[in-house]
């Protein structure tokens, strides 16, 4: 919840689970969440454009929210896995009725102990990087 957000509206929820029912659930509504079956807890990130209204910054500030989370969740030993909902159909509606809240559901975030540690792959692509 230190994220930056737009003129500072904090436009999120924060749902955390660990109980297998909803567990469960949340992986009959997302079709790529199955890693849930052994993750410890799920946290779902959801958008509140009410707090936003005529702005739409929601969905960057909630996707700032998620990558604080995934990198706090490291720095303790954690890994994670974000699962993307919102703006994808019919998962985002699913998630949320999964929920039986009113928020938009902008990731589901697993969370576990690791079984491994890979190494960091290296993404860094000088050419998508433009000095103007
Ligand atoms: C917006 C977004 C949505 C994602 N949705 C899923 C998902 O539904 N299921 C999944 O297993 N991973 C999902 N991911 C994770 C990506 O697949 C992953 O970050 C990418 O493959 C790079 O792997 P790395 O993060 O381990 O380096 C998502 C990541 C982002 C940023």
């Amino acid at each position: 919840m230190f994220a930056p957000s737009a003129v500072n509206s904090r436009p999120w929820e924060f749902y955390v689970t660990d109980k297998d029912e909803v567990k469960q659930k949340l992986m009959q509504a997302h079709p790529a969440c199955k890693m849930l079956e052994t993750a410890s807890v799920a946290i779902i990130v959801c958008g509140r454009p009410d707090l936003q209204p005529g702005r739409g910054f929601w969905p960057q500030d909630c996707g700032a929210a998620i990558e604080n989370l995934l990198l706090q969740a490291a720095d303790l030993g954690y890994g994670t896995c974000w699962c993307g909902c919102y703006p994808a159909e019919p998962r985002a509606s699913l998630v949320k009725e999964a929920l039986g809240c009113e928020n938009i559901p902008v990731a589901i975030v697993a969370v576990g102990v690791p079984d491994e540690a890979p190494a960091a792959k290296g993404f860094y692509d000088e050419n998508r990087v433009h000095f103007i």
